[in-house]
């Protein structure tokens, strides 16, 4: 048993994905949540940027006693995940090997796409964890940069996302994929309008949530989960203003945060 609280971060509202399944998977579970509000997008930028961020994030988090970090981010997996995990003592936890994981198992017709951040696909992280664990899927990639700036801006379930969502989605409709693995963890906030465009034969993968599930497991194998009659704390913390966070993320989260979001200057770490 370890009753330490999981850290968790993204750039932004993303990595909530993972939180909300967590509060679903393991509802005794505390939380410390970061969220780079104030840095938002990652996708755009250079890896280099992008490593150092993810390293601040997770010395930022290390202020609290934590069993375990979550980088609930497509885009700061890819390109950071091994440089971490080697750098810092604490089990480090991404969300890209969950999602491949999930989508081997889904595609029947082995034809699987996979939207992300620029960054992402150009990492191919996503690609060659597929190829790892069966080389005869097909993969396509689309970089979708549009669709982070629509999520932390609202656009939810708005007509701009769904023409937006149709233009990117149409090569994966044209090559029949039956798989599609959602690799930037703000998009499953677009979920309704992807799977609208997709259909419903089409499996959507949540990296987040399905990291959550992966998360249970890791604990549960390490006798680490906490303690069933516990009350979980949720603590959120962000980069720059907490009102637009705090709004969203509880409509998405379906539970009203605003009390517990706070600001912080994570250039500090
Ligand atoms: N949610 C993030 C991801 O999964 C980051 C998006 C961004 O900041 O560009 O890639």
């Amino acid at each position: 048993m370890d009753n330490r609280p999981i850290g968790v971060f993204d750039s932004g509202l993303g990595g909530l994905t993972a939180v909300k399944e967590l509060m679903h998977q393991l509802p005794q579970e505390s939380i410390i949540y970061f969220g780079d509000t104030g840095r938002v997008p990652y996708g755009t930028r250079s890896n280099e940027t992008i490593t150092k961020y993810v390293f601040q994030d997770i010395r930022f988090l290390l202020n609290f006693d934590l069993k375990l970090i979550i980088i609930a981010c497509g885009t700061a997996s890819s390109v950071a995940l091994e440089k971490v995990q080697k750098f810092f003592d604490i089990p480090i936890i991404g969300v890209v090997e969950p999602a491949v994981e999930a989508a081997v198992k889904k595609s029947k017709r082995k034809k699987v796409g996979i939207i992300g951040t620029q960054g992402t696909i150009q990492s191919r992280s996503y690609e060659n964890k597929i190829r790892e664990k069966d080389p005869e899927i097909i993969t396509y990639s689309q970089a979708c940069p549009l669709f982070v700036p629509l999520v932390e801006n609202g656009y939810i379930d708005h007509e701009v996302s769904r023409i937006i969502a149709k233009e990117y989605l149409e090569l994966f409709r044209q090559q029949g994929v039956d798989t599609v693995i959602m690799g930037c963890t703000h998009y499953p906030l677009l979920r309704k309008i992807i799977a609208e465009v997709m259909g419903p034969q089409v499996e959507l993968i949540d990296p987040g949530a399905e990291t959550a599930r992966y998360v249970r497991d890791f604990l549960a194998r390490r006798n680490q989960l906490t303690d069933d009659n516990r009350i979980p704390q949720y603590k959120y913390f962000v980069s720059d203003s907490t009102e637009s966070f705090s709004r969203l993320g509880s409509l998405f989260l379906e539970k009203e945060i605003t009390n517990s979001v706070e600001k912080i200057d994570i250039e500090k770490y």
